[in-house]
């Protein structure tokens, strides 16, 4: 019975042009101090064009990773390994910038406990970040895995300086080449500026990883995702007991959306530019200064770089995106 229903939908599928191709991909997250990682997150684990890999946080609170934990288990991904950034901290959320926003992960770590793989704060059990990323690697298929930064670039600048060891016998530079096929960098500003995600934690550690990763790079700036608006309509309509919805509800308000950075990242990493993108720099490529400014150099030898642009309204984007977090939702929320 089973097996005959999978052979309809399969066909069905199939019939409407959709192939059941499901694309690698590792998220490496600041889950903490925005809420738009969790949208990232439920995005990431209810798409159905995404395999989850694996998700590295590359902002050390226990906070975070006991979030992440409970995210993955409530939305039905609990075998998906996590990683964390040493040393642990306990730091929380405080909005100093605008003093509007409100504090989620503690709150979505504790309150969905119950659907986490770890013991409540103990993230001992979670994965060293470069080695999950060289674990991982180092078991798929040459050329299938999407990396989606929507963070701090360190533990992609470690897995590039890291050496042969257990899973692997190439330096973490001829993982990369052998294995992913694109990074996805949500940071920067196009054609140059000053973004959080290159500056915010340790921007040589971003220049690194910018001015020297072996392969296609594309990045989504600032000024993307800022107006892209989105969250509101799942806090009036998600289902009651949804984690992100409670995530925005915390963070925003009720009926209050959200900057869509990383969803839009995340969404460009599964699907492509679809309707939904265009490219923006088409040759050329990026460079990191040491403090964290990027600017986009116009020659491109060598360089595999490029930056999006919307091809639809922002209003078009954040409904998009709005009704994909109400699939997701009631999704998980049935099965
Ligand atoms: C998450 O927890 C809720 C209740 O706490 C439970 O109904 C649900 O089955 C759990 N989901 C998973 C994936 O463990
Ligand atoms: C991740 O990046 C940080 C900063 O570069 C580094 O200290 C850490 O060793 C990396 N991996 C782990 C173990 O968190
Ligand atoms: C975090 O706080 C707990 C107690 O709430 C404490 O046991 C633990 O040592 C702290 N961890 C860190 C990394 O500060
Ligand atoms: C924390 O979890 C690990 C397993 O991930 C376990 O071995 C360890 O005993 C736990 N520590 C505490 C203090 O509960
Ligand atoms: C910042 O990143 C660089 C490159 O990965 C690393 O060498 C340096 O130790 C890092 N600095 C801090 C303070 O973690
Ligand atoms: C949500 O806010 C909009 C205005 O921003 C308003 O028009 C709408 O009625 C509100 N919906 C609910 C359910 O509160
Ligand atoms: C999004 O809104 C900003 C600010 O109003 C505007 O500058 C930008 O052109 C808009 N983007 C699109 C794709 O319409």
């Amino acid at each position: 019975m089973v097996w005959t229903l999978a052979l309809v939908l399969l066909l069905a599928n199939s019939a409407l042009g959709v192939l059941p191709f499901r694309k690698n991909i590792i998220i490496d997250t600041d889950l903490h101090s925005d809420v738009d990682d969790a949208g990232a997150l439920l995005l990431a684990c209810s798409h159905p064009g995404v395999k989850l890999l694996g998700v590295n946080i590359n902002y050390p609170s226990i906070y975070s990773g006991l979030a992440a934990s409970s995210l993955l288990g409530y939305y039905n991904h609990a075998h998906v390994p996590l990683g964390l950034k040493r040393p642990f901290t306990n730091a929380t959320f405080f909005d100093d910038y605008e003093y509007v926003n409100g504090e989620y992960t503690s709150k979505v770590a504790y309150n969905w406990r119950h659907n986490a793989s770890f013991p409540w704060a103990n993230v001992s059990g979670t994965w060293n970040p470069v080695e999950l990323y060289r674990k991982l690697l180092s078991e798929q298929e040459d050329q299938t895995v999407t990396i989606a930064s929507i963070g701090f670039l360190d533990n992609l600048s470690d897995l590039l300086s890291s050496q042969p060891d257990t899973y692997s016998p190439l330096t973490g530079r001829q993982l990369v080449i052998e294995k992913v096929n694109e990074l996805v960098v949500m940071g920067g500003s196009y054609p140059s500026g000053y973004e959080f995600n290159f500056f915010g934690y340790n921007s040589t550690a971003a220049a690194h990883v910018v001015n020297t990763w072996p392969g296609a790079v594309t990045f989504i700036g600032d000024k993307v995702g800022h107006y892209v608006l989105s969250g509101a309509r799942l806090t009036i309509e998600g289902p009651e007991r949804d984690p992100v919805r409670a995530a925005y509800t915390w963070y925003s308000g009720y009926n209050k959306s959200r900057s869509s950075w990383d969803p839009l990242t995340v969404l460009y990493a599964v699907e492509g530019l679809g309707r939904i993108f265009r490219v923006g720099g088409r040759s050329g490529h990026n460079h990191v200064y040491p403090d964290g400014r990027n600017v986009w150099r116009s020659w491109s030898n060598g360089w595999s770089h490029h930056y999006l642009e919307l091809a639809v309204s922002n209003e078009t984007a954040g409904s998009i995106l709005d009704e994909k977090f109400i699939e997701g939702a009631v999704g998980a929320a049935y099965c």
